[in-house]
């Protein structure tokens, strides 16, 4: 008997500031960066995102949406062997977030760490979670995405600062007789590091090289929709499924244009993706949580239906996830 890991429960949490496009831009211009609300809702189709107040870091977050998760899931912390994190951004360069999301919800013993494969972190996790729930080693697993991006942003650079927001998503996965994750399909590419990159890092108590995100969107951009469509057809291939029986895409979330293009692909309506990066901006690794929980709560995603996940990011990394729901 085949053992699958099945989605028991959903959660997502976003801080409490939200700039709207007009909001930042009005920001950015007292610093003489212009910028306007037409430009980035026709270039990215983002309208709006959250950033976390100063006092608060990625475990804050993520932890806010384990709580969420756990009580979707019915099921308490101390019930999970398995805690995963997805971030870029962690509270310090070690412990793990993972390890304090672990703390703060009260409970301790279990495996905990932090994946870090950018955008592409949280399929990244749910693959490893799969594994190994598939491999008998865990029977509940917390999967979380959680970024500060904010933090890592060069205000003075609207090509970028414009694009990423703040927040975290979470899932719990448990062991299953059930169908749950059906398929997944992991790559890297390490040639391709310097079109996305924070080049800056801790060095002898300082930091050296410039410790903001860069990016060479036009080559990310290229880069993404070929692999999105690659990496999907993968994961259905090792399924024995079409790109017919996907009920729901669930893309990364960083420009409406990609994931269109996408669907395109795919031959899927654009009504079947689920788009959250309107609200959110780009979360990196917490955008696939975040927008799972949406259109769960939303009441969009129901019991039985086939999801694709798929991510791509720094790296570069890409890779997918097809489950049933
Ligand atoms: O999460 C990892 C994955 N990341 C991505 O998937 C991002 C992929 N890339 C993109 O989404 C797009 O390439 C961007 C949204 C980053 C940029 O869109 P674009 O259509 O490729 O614009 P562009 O870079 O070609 O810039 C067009 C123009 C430029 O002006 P000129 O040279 O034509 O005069 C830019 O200076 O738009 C200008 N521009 C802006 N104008 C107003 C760039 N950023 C802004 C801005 N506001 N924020």
């Amino acid at each position: 008997m085949r053992i699958y890991s099945r989605i028991l429960g959903t959660g997502s949490y976003l801080p409490e500031k939200r700039l709207t496009n007009a909001d930042l831009a009005a920001e950015l211009s007292q610093q003489g960066v212009e910028t306007s609300d037409d430009w980035i809702i026709e270039r990215t189709g983002i309208r709006a995102r959250h950033f976390a107040a100063d006092t608060q870091g990625s475990s804050d977050l993520a932890t806010e949406a384990a709580r969420q998760a756990l009580t979707a899931a019915g099921i308490s912390a101390e019930e999970l062997d398995l805690i995963i994190v997805a971030t870029s951004t962690p509270d310090m360069v070690f412990p793990s977030v993972a390890t304090m999301v672990q703390h703060k919800l009260g409970t301790a013993g279990c495996p905990a760490f932090d994946v870090q494969a950018v955008c592409s972190g949280f399929i990244y996790a749910l693959t490893i979670a799969d594994s190994m729930i598939q491999s008998g080693s865990a029977k509940r697993a917390l999967v979380i995405g959680s970024e500060v991006f904010s933090r890592i942003l060069d205000f003075k650079d609207r090509t970028t600062c414009v694009l990423f927001g703040d927040g975290a998503g979470a899932v719990i996965l448990e062991a299953s007789e059930q169908p749950g994750i059906l398929a997944t399909d992991l790559h890297a590419d390490g040639k391709y590091k310097d079109i996305l990159c924070v080049p800056g890092h801790v060095n002898r108590g300082g930091i050296l090289g410039d410790p903001v995100l860069k990016m060479d969107g036009q080559a990310v951009f290229k880069l993404a929709v070929g692999v999105l469509e690659e990496t999907a057809r993968a994961s259905l291939a090792k399924a024995n499924m079409t790109d017919a029986d996907i009920d729901w895409l669930i893309p990364h979330q960083a420009n409406i244009r990609i994931m269109q293009s996408t669907a395109r692909k795919l031959r899927m309506s654009p009504d079947k993706v689920v788009v959250t990066v309107d609200q959110h901006g780009n979360t990196s690794a917490a955008s696939i949580p975040l927008a799972l929980d949406t259109a769960v709560r939303d009441g969009r995603i129901q019991r039985g239906q086939t999801l694709m996940l798929e991510g791509v990011g720094g790296g570069f990394t890409w890779g997918s996830v097809l489950l049933r729901y």
